[in-house]
């Protein structure tokens, strides 16, 4: 809040200071009426006195001096030279102080603090820039890596495409690669290149891990299981979690069946346990149920807020069975 407050006052400083010189002074000197007159003078004056002689020219440059004199407060003052020096300086000085002021006192996640976050910035740009200049492998795989730990995934996703630009069996690459797949969504890419990488290195932990996370996504759960249990074989450390997976999947796989533990276990999260709606819209007596193949669509592709639920066809005839009842 006084944050705020003292950003609004910098700002509105850094403005007057940049737009004064704009307004500029008003003319100080109102025009007599006599000017008009003594300007006239002036000017057949300068014509004549080319043309006199002696005593007679003295007198009219001795006239003309005087004619300057007087008129000197009126003549219209020189145009003041815009100055972009503090104009630049204060609009600089608004700007740092909003920048600085909004990158200190916004809220944060916790644990994360502005200069760690700016000293991981720059080694990432210390590793890009190395990896982009040698195009080594071992650069852009050292990028890659801490981009991906740094969970700034364009860049990881960046750095293992370079990878397997140069080196296509490069397993590392070829898993985070898929990984980065999974998490865009691209689910079928995604498993091509997962199950390539644990079939070339299955030692590799995360690998399982994804690919469990990709089968249960597709609704496969037998091999989802699998995955998971490879997962744990080859010591992943999120034990617990996993464990708590395979469980959900086993319960999945065995009342996969029947369309309403179906329902429990695909759409009841969101559209409740009855279909009287939650997140989603409320299902029980909802017209579009009478219209199987427009239900089918939306479970299998989505919605608006919705997303795809891929389900195998047996569990969505059963599924759009219990539906047509609700
Ligand atoms: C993650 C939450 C979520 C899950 C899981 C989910 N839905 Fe939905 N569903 C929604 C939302 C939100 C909408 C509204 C979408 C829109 O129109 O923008 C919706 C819309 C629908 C509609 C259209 C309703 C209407 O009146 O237009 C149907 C039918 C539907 N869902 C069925 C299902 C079924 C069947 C499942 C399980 C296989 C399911 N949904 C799983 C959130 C979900």
């Amino acid at each position: 809040m006084m944050a705020t407050l003292f950003f609004l006052l910098f700002l509105l400083l850094g403005l007057y200071l940049a737009l004064r010189p704009l307004w500029g002074p008003k003319d100080p000197f109102p025009e007599p009426p006599r000017r008009e007159e003594l300007l006239r003078e002036l000017s057949v004056l300068q014509e004549e006195v080319g043309a006199l002689e002696g005593e007679e020219k003295k007198l009219a440059l001795a006239r003309m001096v005087e004619l300057e004199r007087a008129l000197e407060g009126w003549r219209p003052p020189e145009p003041r030279a815009f100055n972009p020096l503090p104009v630049a300086l204060a609009l600089g000085v608004a700007l740092l102080l909003g920048v600085g002021l909004w990158r200190y006192t916004l809220p944060r996640l916790p644990g994360e603090t502005t200069v760690t976050q700016r000293a991981e910035a720059r080694e990432l740009r210390a590793l890009s820039q190395k990896a982009k200049r040698t195009g080594a492998v071992e650069d852009l795989l050292a990028w890659g890596r801490r981009a991906y730990e740094l969970q700034v995934y364009e860049e990881a996703a960046e750095a293992y495409l370079e990878v397997l630009k140069k080196d296509p069996k490069n397993v590392e690459a070829v898993r985070r690669v898929g990984i980065l797949l999974f998490m865009g969504g691209r689910l079928e890419e995604a498993q091509m290149f997962l199950e390539i990488a644990q079939h070339a290195d299955p030692k590799a932990a995360e690998g399982w891990l994804f690919l469990g996370n990709l089968y249960f996504q597709k609704g496969q759960m037998p091999e989802a299981i699998a995955a998971w249990e490879r997962y744990l074989e080859v010591g992943g450390e999120a034990r617990e979690r996993v464990e708590g997976l395979i469980a959900m999947a086993r319960a999945q796989a065995q009342g996969g069946r029947d369309g309403k533990s179906v329902f429990q276990a695909r759409c009841a999260l969101c559209h409740g346990a009855q279909g009287e709606g939650g997140l989603g819209p409320k299902l029980q007596g909802n017209p579009i149920l009478k219209a199987p193949e427009a239900v089918r669509e939306i479970v299998l592709k989505g919605r608006g807020q919705m997303p795809p639920v891929p389900l195998g066809e047996e569990e969505l005839k059963a599924l759009l069975d219990y539906l047509a009842g609700l």
